[in-house]
């Protein structure tokens, strides 16, 4: 016989003393592997069982199994010990407390002026227009000369611009919204309706009123028998919109080089008279540059200041608040989203 008895009672006894000292799960389950495994000693004890002579293999059976059940049920008391005291740690490390302040992060909603352009090409959408888009990097000749200001012209002083370089790129940074009206006669044959909104650049200094990265929208209407009429009409069904039904506007004589006659207009809000964009009946000469016959249509164009139409609706009196981009002013706003 291979396994003495003796040894048979060692095997168990240094089985009981390793599942004693298994002090983490993990550790147990390699002890168990060790002592209780097909190739522990145990195992090997009982399967030697078979070549043993007959006369001892009751009296050694005995000792075999009583001890592999000893060590069994060491293991099994073991791993329950073991069990508990982990199930007991996780609950203390993952515990949630539910008191602790929820971690609160606000929805994102959009910028006023954005809620004011989508309400803006929503109105002109619904009339029939389209909404028309231009590059905020522009051509000079777009910008300016397209639109009857050419390079000597004092009117171009009126829009302090920012010039791009090198210089003779003829690029500038839009002064406004109206290179979009010679971009869309180029590319359609009237009759035209587009509203613009659109980014738009100029050097003048951040202050209450004025800000150099601001916001136009513009109009432009082309087509047979429109009159200065259709131009108030419309201007008075815009304000009414965006400002209430009793708002009234008037134009005031003023100048552009694009249109002919040109008005300022205005609006009576709160008891005052606001100045709130340009506007006119387009020029002749300009129809002519985007191969527009004369003789067969007119057209009129505005163009207003967003920023500027947002303050007055909201009584903001300080433009800082419009593009400093604290979320305490946007979020009076709600989130915009529809
Ligand atoms: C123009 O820009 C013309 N293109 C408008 C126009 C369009 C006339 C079509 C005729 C036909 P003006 O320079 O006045 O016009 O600017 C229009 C509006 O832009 C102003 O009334 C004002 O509301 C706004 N604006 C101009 N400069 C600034 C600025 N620095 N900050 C904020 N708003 C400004
Ligand atoms: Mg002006």
């Amino acid at each position: 016989m291979s396994i003495s008895i003796a040894e048979v009672t060692e095997s168990a006894k240094s089985a009981l003393l390793a599942i004693a000292g298994a002090n983490e799960l993990s550790d147990l389950k390699s002890v168990k592997i060790e002592h209780l495994g097909d190739k522990s000693p145990l195992s090997k004890a009982s399967q030697a069982l078979g070549k043993i002579a007959a006369e001892e293999k009751a009296a050694f059976g005995k000792v075999v199994g009583s001890a592999k059940a000893e060590v069994s049920a060491a293991y099994e008391a073991r791993l329950k010990v073991l069990e508990a005291e982990r199930d007991s740690r996780v609950l203390i490390e993952e515990r949630v407390d539910v008191t602790l302040p929820a971690s609160n992060i606000p929805k994102g909603g959009l910028h006023p002026l954005t809620i004011l352009t989508n309400e803006i090409s929503d109105l002109f959408i619904g009339l029939g227009y389209r909404v028309a888009e231009g590059p905020e990097l522009e051509a000079e000749w777009l910008n300016f000369d397209a639109l009857n200001i050419p390079a000597d012209h004092p009117a171009r002083t009126m829009q302090d611009t920012f010039f791009i370089e090198p210089l003779d790129s003829k690029l500038v940074l839009r002064t406004h919204t109206s290179p979009v009206q010679i971009r869309t006669m180029l590319e359609n044959n009237p009759p035209i309706y587009v509203i613009c909104p659109g980014r738009t650049y100029r050097a003048d200094e951040l202050d209450a009123t004025h800000t150099p990265v601001f916001s136009q929208v513009e109009g432009l209407v082309i087509d047979r028998g429109i009159t200065m009429a259709d131009l108030k009409g419309t201007l008075d069904y815009f304000a009414q919109s965006i400002f209430g039904p009793d708002v009234k506007t008037r134009l005031r004589p003023s100048f552009f080089p694009f249109t002919e006659p040109s008005a300022e207009v205005d609006f009576f809000f709160n008891g005052r008279w606001i100045e709130w964009g340009g506007c006119g009946m387009v020029n002749p000469k300009v129809l002519e540059v985007c191969g527009i016959d004369t003789t067969e249509f007119t057209g009129f164009a505005f163009g207003m200041g967003l920023e500027r139409t947002l303050m007055v609706r909201h009584g903001i009196t300080d433009m800082h608040d419009i593009v400093e981009g604290d979320t305490r002013f946007t979020r009076s706003f709600g989130l915009g989203i529809k």
